[in-house]
């Protein structure tokens, strides 16, 4: 049996991880990964300087984007004065960086973002949610446009005391059923979908806490 861990303590754990500065099992205060620091040295000039980081948790993502010269909308559930402390107001690069405190899923997409991220937030959003932001993202997209996503599907999650646990509304994707929604909603694009496998493990209990497949999804929107 699965039991349930509301979204309002998923909350409170990222507010009070993200206040603090605290590395988490996941490891929140990570660098960018290889794969994303190789796909934004490779955008050219056609692509906007326009980006959007969806749970964009310690800011590091965020702040990469801002750093190569992009103006970058960064959505989080918990309060910006954490991010707002981290970028330095002196540097070249803090002004374009844009805080929202918002629930990805009620955040209007509007405009033609150049790069969109997503990294480990997807898969705590309802499947309506994930698709519906995805598609206006791809709807509103006008070329040159890059989506970089990391999803965890396939989710096994289990308490110290190993109890199985989900959380309330999280998508639950398997591998299959989310690769076929990524194929659908980005059809005409140029796709690269990767799947590795990912385990977090309980400090205390030394015991596997989470284990997923993780799905990379790099999308290039083919330049108008
Ligand atoms: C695992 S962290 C990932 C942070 C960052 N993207 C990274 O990879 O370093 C997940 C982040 O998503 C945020 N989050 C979870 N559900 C969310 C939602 N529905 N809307 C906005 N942010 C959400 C959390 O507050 C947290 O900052």
């Amino acid at each position: 049996m699965n039991h349930p861990v509301s979204r309002a303590s998923v909350h409170a754990f990222y507010a009070d991880a993200i206040l603090h500065g605290r590395n988490t099992a996941e490891n929140l205060q990570a660098a960018t990964s290889e794969r994303f620091n190789t796909l934004l040295e490779s955008i050219g000039d056609a692509t906007p300087r326009t980006a959007l980081d969806l749970g964009y948790g310690a800011g590091t993502y965020t702040i990469a984007l801002a750093r190569a010269g992009f103006r970058v909308i960064a959505v989080d559930q918990v309060p910006s004065d954490s991010l707002l402390h981290r970028i330095d107001g002196t540097s070249d690069w803090a002004h374009r960086i844009d805080p929202r405190e918002c629930l990805a899923e009620n955040f209007a997409i509007d405009q033609d973002f150049g790069v969109i991220v997503a990294k480990d937030v997807l898969h705590y959003l309802a499947r309506r949610d994930v698709e519906s932001l995805l598609t206006t993202a791809v709807a509103h997209a006008r070329g040159a446009n890059y989506h970089y996503l990391e999803v965890f599907t396939g989710i096994s999650r289990r308490s110290s005391d190993g109890r199985l646990l989900r959380i309330e509304g999280e998508a639950d994707y398997s591998p299959d059923c989310f690769g076929h929604v990524i194929e659908q909603i980005y059809d005409g694009w140029d796709l690269t979908l990767l799947w590795s496998e990912h385990a977090e493990q309980d400090s205390r209990t030394g015991r596997n806490c989470f284990e997923a497949t993780r799905a990379t999804v790099i999308a290039a929107n083919p330049a108008a």
